[in-house]
């Protein structure tokens, strides 16, 4: 890695919370600047390393702390998620279309590379559900696709243009146990666990038989660190690669969890806007571009990430953090 400093955005988020911190531990506490919107930040975060509060929709606070501390990498999380996006279309335009320009021309004046996010939401109820392929139909119905879409057009756009290094994924749900989900559709996915461990029951906001790609915190972070480090020369796509750890539906959460909590229960009362959302995405995405560009290899299915996240959130649990 270059001698200059990484900025992430949206490190409080739930993405942003884990990747800073293996940031850090990979290229030094200070090398690493992180910021967020309103969230206070995690002791662990603030006390680490640097950390600003910015709006990335007003360029003078991104271009200032890439001025002032010499960044080489954006890490470009912020953003406002699926669910919450319907419910403030508008918000949604102004922070992710908004944000990413911002982020992508301080990138052209300052030479940048820049790790944007994109999701299984770049797709729609016209693309092939199943083994969705890398170069396919993207006609999303909502704010948040349309979002995503542009993104990826706009960090093609600005490769082909200026040059600037641009990377993405599409990422699918991602699970974790740090920090909870930031209002999207696949979070369902994360409650499950939290709900397993604390009550034995859940009420899921998906119907039976959703089936959507998801991946676990893990993976998702070093596919973005890989992605970062990967030879340029090999990079087929700057728009965005599909990446997928696992595809399954609430039954079969549901039965993985029941191995280890055989008491466990599950009803459903579906949410009609993220419903219709699940409903116009991928059931499973080919993600082999991204294996034979970059290596994509990831460590966790449905088994392994279940006992996992059984056991994390069992000790905070037991210790009365949950
Ligand atoms: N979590 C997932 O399942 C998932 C799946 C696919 C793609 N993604 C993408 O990954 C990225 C990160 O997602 P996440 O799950 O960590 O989201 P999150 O909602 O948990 O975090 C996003 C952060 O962005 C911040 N933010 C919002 N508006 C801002 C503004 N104007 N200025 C600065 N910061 C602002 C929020 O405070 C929040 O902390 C997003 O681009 C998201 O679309 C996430």
């Amino acid at each position: 890695m270059a001698d200059k400093r990484i900025l992430v955005t949206g490190s409080v988020g739930q993405i942003g919370s884990e990747l800073t911190m293996e940031l850090r531990r990979r290229y030094g506490n200070d090398n690493v600047i992180a910021t967020g919107r309103k969230t206070p930040p995690s002791d662990e975060l603030k006390n680490s390393g640097p950390f600003h509060f910015i709006d990335v929709s007003d360029a003078e606070t991104v271009s200032k702390m890439v001025r002032e501390y010499d960044i080489g990498t954006i890490y470009h999380l912020a953003a406002i998620l699926s669910a919450v996006g319907e419910a403030n279309p508008s918000l949604a335009w102004q922070v992710n279309m908004g944000g990413l320009f911002n982020v992508l021309e301080v990138s052209r004046e300052h030479g940048c590379a820049v790790f944007v996010p994109s999701s299984i939401g770049a797709f729609g109820p016209s693309t092939p559900v199943d083994n969705t392929p890398q170069l396919t139909i993207q006609r999303p119905t909502s704010m948040y696709g349309v979002t995503k879409v542009a993104g990826e057009l706009l960090c093609d756009y600005y490769f082909e243009k200026f040059g600037v290094d641009t990377r993405g994924l599409r990422y699918p749900g991602i699970i974790s146990n740090v920090t909870l989900p930031g209002g999207g559709t696949t979070d369902y996915a994360v409650e499950i666990y939290y709900e397993a461990i604390k009550h034995g029951k859940y009420t899921c906001f998906l119907g039976a038989g959703t089936s959507l790609d998801m991946m676990y915190m893990p993976d998702c972070v070093s596919s973005a660190i890989d992605l970062m480090t990967a030879d340029p020369a090999k990079l087929r796509f700057r728009n965005a690669y599909n990446v997928t750890g696992m595809s399954f539906d609430p039954e079969m959460i549901a039965a993985e969890i029941r191995k280890h909590i055989p008491g466990f229960e599950m009803d459903y009362e579906v949410d009609p806007v993220r419903q219709a959302i699940a409903d116009s995405w991928p059931n499973s995405m080919d993600d082999s571009a991204a294996r034979e560009d970059w290596g994509w290899d990831p460590k966790f299915d449905l088994v392994a990430m279940t006992v996992d996240m059984l056991e994390v959130l069992g000790k905070k649990h037991a210790d009365g953090q949950l």
